[in-house]
């Protein structure tokens, strides 16, 4: 077999490949290494990568189509560096349908030193920024590095130290890793740094990795391996997470502070956050209700409390699932070396069969995961068949029973399932899709020579999105007919901060990437009425948002369709975020041709543009500070409704007056092309404030009506002058605000009146879609305009 590996969490870009026999009945594969192309290259890893595979791949004498297998290294490193390497390494086996295993980084690194003839106690301490390391111990012997830990961890350099000087072998401690880089002082100060190995063994090896995969034979070596399983190793929380903990550990008062969500309009949508010690009481009352009949005792709220104290011995993971004010769900689980337990899951009777279990054990899961876990196991009872089945369709197998685990004749019925759990793609939706209980590699498609004619004649160019908070991937032929469009979002992972976290955004499209790539291949595949998926080598191009948006979120798009353009061998087409929002309109008017006036709302950007000709805009105006969208987020943010306010308020205002309250518009005078919104929102800020002292209730739809009224005014007016202006007659709109039905009808009835033909895209390709990025990148397609494979994210792109 022919394996590559790649590894970009430390500044070394690993690489290497290698001939690969596996082992008999669990030996050891046989490595031969026939290339390697490790370099130091900080910050350039997206740039260097795949044209580095390439490289190495020519020095073997051999090409992508060759390999059998990739192998990646999972981290732990730096956050950005290992979505970098893990997004490239998915990108390279789906794109050439082969396996992909990964690796822990820092057994990589103990095997580089293994291979440079190190033997003895050796200790690793992986570089982990802000003042951290991972620190792991290697007993390395001849046949090669022993772990003496359970799972990857985080802690202070100087606790490291700390440790590591205690040790009564400390004398024999040989050290190594890229934290020495960095601390290497505070180890020198210890007296550690007299047995630290030499500079160039403190990264991993292609060959590290090689090895290191070849001795544990990872899930059935690497012959196996679904893309869409491997995932990086974090060891802790976004910090984000982490602070939200803390904070909902000490919150005592068990009035608002119970959903962060003003209670009378939490109902407006389910939303899901880490348990509090304020909910203990009402998650014990829903735990009875669920568990009255049951042959086990309900937990009570005492028993819950302990949970979340700091004292408990294991890291713990609790959920609960909160609406209209209730908590309506709660789940949790206990992490068990590199098992999460769950130890207890309850939906309120009346909210079963939404995917609300489902939605709190990926919580739990996802928690346990970032924590090192790979499996999860629990306990129901035996004649529970709902919940069996609902386990079952999650992944959990069914691997034992336990008598009278429940008491005197009820058996507990014993589950296991591998983490990742199966989850839907549309958190929104609660069927889970398949994807990751498949064979991997897929078996080649039996298709007819017409079959295979008629996918060929439809150029399929396959498009994909990732620059903030949804993962969509769409397909599109040649003559703009969409056959795919998935979308997977974020929001329940964001909406109890207000806003979106980037590094959750991050974390959550390298999870979910390959499971929508397979979406779409099925759907377009359908849609063209074949069985089995398209495959990679049956498209004709692959498009990308290349920017502006969240860096570490578009890395992710990036990076996994250079490696996935490179094993197809399909050319590579870069897409610009904004023109995809433009762009959206030709789905509803294929013949928009321009000059026009378009005006992009979305929660980034605020721009009034005249289209001369494609590809020739002139920037008429845009906000001075706030996005429209962003507006919309903070003033529902501010009144306590959510996120995202886009949705929430435009429901509102449907029965409000816009005239009730009159807020300012600004920069209103004719010529003034500029927005500005932050003065709106801090004049809805005051208001508020206003009511409150002044003992009044606030009227939600008429605050709501109004606001709208305040922003979209200004907006048509300016679009009206610009029209009048430039002489244009067609006008169009893009961006998540412009799904806003009060706007789109405004729009529609006053410009229509005045001759000019007004467009609005399909209210689902309005916010962040992969329909808008498919059709840029056939229009690119078609005029040859193709990148190259070491283009990088760039978040600050403009029209
Ligand atoms: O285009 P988009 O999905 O993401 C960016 O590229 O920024 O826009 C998201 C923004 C959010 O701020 C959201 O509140 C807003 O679009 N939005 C809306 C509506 N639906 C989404 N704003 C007003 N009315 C809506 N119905
Ligand atoms: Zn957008």
């Amino acid at each position: 077999m022919l394996v590559v590996a790649l590894d970009t969490s430390t500044d070394m870009l690993a690489c290497a490949v290698a001939a690969w026999t596996p082992g008999r009945d669990g030996a050891r594969a046989d490595v031969e290494l026939l290339a390697s192309r490790d370099h130091l290259c900080r910050r350039r890893a997206n740039v260097e990568l795949v044209g580095t595979v390439q490289t190495a791949l020519e020095d073997a004498g051999k090409h992508v189509s060759d390999v059998d297998a990739f192998l990646v290294g999972r981290g732990p490193g730096s956050f950005t560096g290992v979505r970098i390497g893990i997004s490239t390494a998915k990108g390279l086996a789906r794109g050439a349908n082969v396996a992909l295993q990964g690796v822990s980084t820092l057994d990589a690194c103990a095997w580089t030193a293994w291979r440079a003839g190190v033997r003895g106690l050796v200790g690793v301490a992986g570089d982990a920024m802000r003042g951290e390391v991972y620190p792991a111990l290697y007993a390395v012997e001849d046949e090669g590095p022993r772990r003496l830990f359970e799972r990857e961890r985080v802690v202070k350099a100087a606790a490291a130290v700390e440790e590591w000087a205690d040790r009564a072998d400390r004398g024999e401690l040989q050290l190594t890793g890229d934290g020495l880089v960095r601390y290497g002082r505070l180890f020198e100060e210890a007296g550690l740094m007299a047995r630290a190995l030499p500079r160039e063994l403190w990264w991993p090896s292609g060959e590290g990795l090689l090895l290191a995969a070849a001795d544990t034979g990872i899930g059935g070596g690497v012959e196996a391996g679904d893309p869409a399983l491997v995932l990086p190793i974090y060891t802790r929380l976004s910090d984000a997470e982490e602070n939200e903990r803390k904070r909902l550990g000490l919150a005592q008062s068990a009035t608002s502070e119970v959903t962060g969500v003003a209670d009378e309009l939490a109902g407006r949508h389910l939303q899901l956050r880490p348990m509090g010690s304020a909910d203990v009481e009402a998650a014990a009352a829903l735990d009875d209700a669920c568990f009255a009949d049951a042959n086990h005792a309900p937990w009570s709220a005492q028993l819950f409390l302990s949970e979340l104290s700091d004292d408990v011995a294991a890291p713990r993971s609790w959920w609960v699932a909160h609406d209209n004010g209730q908590i309506v769900g709660l789940a949790g689980g206990m992490v068990v070396d590199t098992d999460v337990q769950i130890l207890d899951v309850a939906v309120a009777p009346e909210r079963r069969r939404e995917g609300i279990a489902r939605k709190l054990l990926s919580h739990v899961s996802y928690d346990a995961q970032m924590l090192g876990c790979t499996s999860a196991s629990l306990e129901v009872e035996a004649g529970n068949e709902g919940a069996i089945a609902l386990y079952e369709a999650l992944g959990f197998e069914r691997c034992g029973l336990r008598r009278g685990y429940y008491g005197p004749g009820a058996d507990a019925c014993v589950m296991v399932a591998q983490l990742p759990l199966v989850l839907p793609v549309d958190a929104a939706s609660p069927e889970p899709t398949a994807a990751a209980a498949r064979t991997w590699p897929l078996s080649a498609s039996a298709r007819t020579p017409e079959e295979r004619e008629r996918i060929a004649a439809r150029e399929l160019v396959l498009a994909i999105e990732s620059s903030c908070d949804e993962t969509a991937v769409a397909v599109i032929d040649v003559d703009g007919a969409l056959l795919a469009n998935q979308v997977s979002t974020q929001i329940d992972f964001h909406a109890r901060f207000g806003g979106v976290v980037p590094e959750i955004a991050s974390r959550k499209h390298v999870e979910v990437m390959v499971g929508v790539v397979d979406a779409a291949l099925e759907e377009a595949a359908a849609s063209l009425g074949l069985a089995d998926p398209i495959a990679p080598s049956e498209l004709a191009c692959v498009g990308v948002t290349q920017g502006p948006g969240l860096v570490g979120a578009l890395v992710v798009g990036v990076a996994f369709a250079k490696g996935f353009a490179f094993a197809a061998q399909k050319p590579l087409v870069a897409v610009n975020h904004l023109e995809g929002h433009l762009f959206a309109n030709k789905l509803t008017t294929p013949d928009l041709e321009p000059p026009f006036i378009f005006t992009l709302v979305s929660g980034g950007h605020t721009m009034l543009v005249h289209v001369r000709a494609w590809g020739d805009y002139e920037v008429l105006g845009e906000t001075l500070d706030d996005a429209v969208g962003e507006a919309f987020d903070k003033v529902a943010k501010a009144l306590g409704l959510g996120y995202p306010g886009g949705p929430i308020i435009s429901r509102l205002a449907e029965t409000g007056d816009p005239k009730a309250i009159d807020f300012p518009r600004a920069l209103n005078s004719r010529g003034d092309y500029r927005f500005s919104l932050s003065g709106l929102k801090t004049a809805v800020t005051l208001y508020i404030e206003n009511e409150a002292k002044a003992g009044r209730a606030l009227h939600l739809p008429d605050l709501a009506a109004s606001f709208e009224a305040a922003v979209f005014d200004v907006q048509y007016k300016k679009a009206k002058n610009a029209l009048r202006e430039t002489g244009a007659k067609e006008y169009c709109i893009g961006g998540g605000v412009a799904a806003n039905p009060h706007l789109r009808r405004m729009m529609i009835e006053k410009l229509s009146r005045q001759g000019i033909r007004v467009t609005v895209p399909p209210t689902n390709a309005c916010t962040d879609n992969a329909a808008m990025i498919a059709v840029v990148a056939r229009e690119r397609y078609l005029r040859g305009e193709f990148a190259e494979l070491d283009i990088d994210a760039d978040p600050n792109m403009t029209l």
